[in-house]
């Protein structure tokens, strides 16, 4: 049984039904016990189905060494199941209690420059101690035995959110170790990895792995393939102690579930190596608080009401291939927020924006997070579904409307989305790119969310995969900044070309080989499909020099980065306009075999993206719409439902006939949407 089957006949056989779901997150811990009843059944009567628990509840499992207490949670799951709900659990382990940590210091993580990370909040354990991998495999086995015959109990949620606060990259003596460890596994012998790495600059040679050391603090810049395959290193070894948590869970009761809840922009851990141990991936979404990740200048008001559409768009599209679909949303914001530099109120009914906008994405499942506000602790100003005094609040109206909706919409029953176009998202690239020695930040993630953009604003959609995706599937492939390239990948894009697919690649694709070392020339060995190499480039910090380039008889802007390409068997599309790189060639394209490929050399402004994009989905034969969405909106498809999403200030205005409309109305007021019965691409959207 595939893993897409086991999610689904989990989902449907656990509630009884197909429709999709409401859930929350809850902390029976937090509150006496004569008020979990009332709890409960408030989450029923708002059609909550799924409760998540325990996931920072060790100290209570388990208040002193070797005595354990799980009864006051089969208590909380008995109530559940009471109640015709269905109990989620989660493995305690990002919070090692106090005693653990006194026992067995070296737990603990140390950061680059040496400053050891204390007990008192959470995740402060090492992922390398072999101590803590003990004492996780004997509480995660102990909490599974309890739960394993409880028919409430449909799955579980391996610790939570890896990584979170900077904690996936720890540098203390067990690191240091097991990276020699991984190196010698990796290599082999010594003098392999000096010449993969090249270390002879600065005279790191190295002539023995036990001299391996996590890459501490120093004057300056480390030698970059150290810390290439260290970061390869942390995420392979949060993967394998995911994987000992999903082990011992399966072999307690091979019917539940396994997910880990991701998170936000965060490319420290290879999500599709991690996904390929669990049934499905989950992730946490709080748009007001993302949006804040922005410089404060770039803020708008609607950030602050409701998010930014495209970063949550980007990671319902990533996390739903992470593990092959479909995907959960194990903590949605639920109002406003305690972490974010500045608190803001959501928008009237951003709460239930937010579910249905994961909902199109192809999620099963909305948790909310929290029930109810807490009153102790670090998220005291949190809010919850309910208040701290248990009555309801913005969210718990929000989640009760939503969970109407889907029932109405049935949308548990239809498919998830099928995109006729992929983008490559490889977290090698951005790992090599995370320090760059010259000019602005070359921030992977943010140019690889240009050109996906691009393609949402024509409401095409995009599956987000792997390097190793099989591209058979897809009629367009875009693959932003393929920095590190091998053949493999360059000759499965190349197989894909020559079948017929159209394929778009940018600026510092193939400049770096595994070991981190420059090839002779970019794009490397995706040179000979290109038909072009790259002959010289420039980074961009200011508006200081000419960042032009023609294309297609229109002039555009581009930014942050430039290459001047030189065309072997490619047609120059797109030149370099003033400046001292005037008339050099920017873009090229070449048709290979039965489809084609486009070389895109800079970093292109919204407009050039849209431009360069359209000419790419074309030569697929992808359907787009004729002209970009308006700022602020996407639409997207599934399974013959469409949503239009307005996360705009301002009302938006379609050309939908009444007769289609099942949620809404033509016009889209803002912060809201509007569902219909057709595609994606049948349909204008402009601003009112
Ligand atoms: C998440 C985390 C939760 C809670 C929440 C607050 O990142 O998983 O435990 O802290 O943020 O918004």
């Amino acid at each position: 049984m595939g893993m897409n089957e086991k999610t689904e006949s989990v989902n449907t056989a656990a509630c009884g039904k197909t429709s999709m779901s409401i859930g929350v997150c809850y902390f029976p811990e937090h509150w006496p016990e004569d008020r979990w009843e009332s709890d409960i059944e408030a989450m029923a009567d708002c059609g909550i189905e799924y409760v998540r628990m325990g996931e920072f509840a060790w100290s209570r499992f388990e208040p002193e060494p070797g005595q354990y207490d799980t009864a006051w949670l089969e208590r909380v799951v008995d109530l559940i199941g009471d109640h015709g709900m269905k109990a989620v659990l989660c493995t305690p382990t990002a919070t090692p209690p106090k005693w653990l940590v006194d026992r067995y210091p070296e737990i603990r993580q140390t950061e680059r420059d040496g400053t050891v990370r204390e007990w008192g909040s959470r995740r402060h354990y090492c992922f390398n101690s072999e101590t803590y991998r003990q004492e996780t495999e004997r509480i995660v086995t102990e909490l599974a035995d309890r739960f394993a015959q409880n028919p409430t109990v449909v799955g579980w949620q391996t610790d939570n959110e890896y990584g979170v606060h900077g904690t996936l990259r720890c540098y203390c003596d067990n690191c240091s170790a097991a990276f020699g460890e991984w190196l010698r596994e990796k290599y082999g012998d010594v003098e392999t990895l000096n010449e993969t790495w090249g270390t002879d600059f600065w005279s790191q040679h190295h002539t023995s792995f036990d001299e391996i050391e996590a890459p501490g603090h120093t004057p300056t810049d480390h030698h970059p393939s150290r810390l290439l395959d260290y970061y390869r290193f942390t995420s392979d070894r949060v993967r394998d102690y995911n994987r000992l948590q999903a082990d011992v869970l399966r072999e307690a009761n091979e019917e539940w579930f396994v997910t880990h809840n991701f998170m936000f922009d965060f490319t420290e851990l290879d999500a599709f190596d991690v996904g390929s141990d669990l049934d499905f991936a989950s992730w946490d979404v709080y748009p007001t608080g993302f949006a804040q990740s922005k410089p404060e200048s770039e803020q708008t008001a609607a950030d602050l009401r409701i998010g930014d559409l495209a970063q949550t768009a980007l990671h319902h599209d990533l996390y739903r291939n992470a593990a092959d679909g479909p995907f959960w949303i194990m903590e949605q914001q639920p109002g406003s927020i305690n972490w974010p530099p500045t608190t803001s109120q959501p928008a009237e009914g951003a709460m239930r924006l937010w579910a249905h906008h994961a909902v199109a994405h192809g999620c099963d499942v909305v948790s909310y997070f929290r029930w109810r506000r807490c009153q102790q602790g670090q998220e005291q100003y949190h809010s919850g579904l309910r208040r701290a005094d248990g009555a309801p609040d913005r969210g718990y109206h929000d989640a009760a409307w939503a969970a109407d909706e889907f029932e109405e919409l049935a949308v548990g029953e239809r498919a998830q989305p099928d995109p006729s176009v992929a983008a490559v998202f490889d977290y090698e690239s951005h790992w090599a790119l995370e320090k760059v020695d010259m000019g602005p930040t070359f921030d992977y993630a943010s140019h690889f969310a240009t050109v996906y953009e691009a393609l949402r604003g024509r409401s095409v959609g995009v599956d987000i995969v792997p390097r190793d995706a099989d591209f058979r599937a897809y009629d367009a492939v875009v693959v932003p900044a393929l920095h590190v390239l091998d053949d493999e990948a360059a000759d499965r894009l190349a197989a894909f070309v020559r079948d017929g697919g159209s394929l778009l690649t940018t600026a510092r694709t193939g400049e770096k080989t595994p070991g981190n070392q420059l090839h002779p020339t970019a794009p490397g060995p995706l040179a000979d499909l290109v038909g072009a190499t790259v002959d010289n480039h420039e980074s961009h910090a200011t508006d200081t020099l000419e960042t032009t380039v023609e294309y297609d008889g229109d002039t555009f802007e581009y930014h942050t980065w430039g290459e001047w390409l030189s065309p072997d068997a490619a047609a120059v599309v797109g030149k370099h306009r003033g400046g001292v790189g005037d008339g050099r060639p920017a873009i090229t394209h070449r048709s290979v075999g039965d489809g084609s490929v486009t070389y895109l050399g800079v970093w292109p402004d919204e407009a050039l993206a849209d431009a360069v994009v359209t000419d790419v989905l074309a030569a697929g034969g992808v359907e787009h719409l004729d002209s970009p969405l308006p700022d602020r909106v996407q639409v997207a498809e599934r399974d013959g439902l469409t949503w239009v999403f307005n996360y705009g200030a301002h009302a938006v205005e379609t050309d939908l006939p009444a007769g289609d409309i099942v949620v809404g109305d033509a016009t889209v007021p803002a912060y809201d949407l509007t569902v219909f019965e057709g595609a994606a691409t049948d349909i204008t959207v402009e601003e009112s």
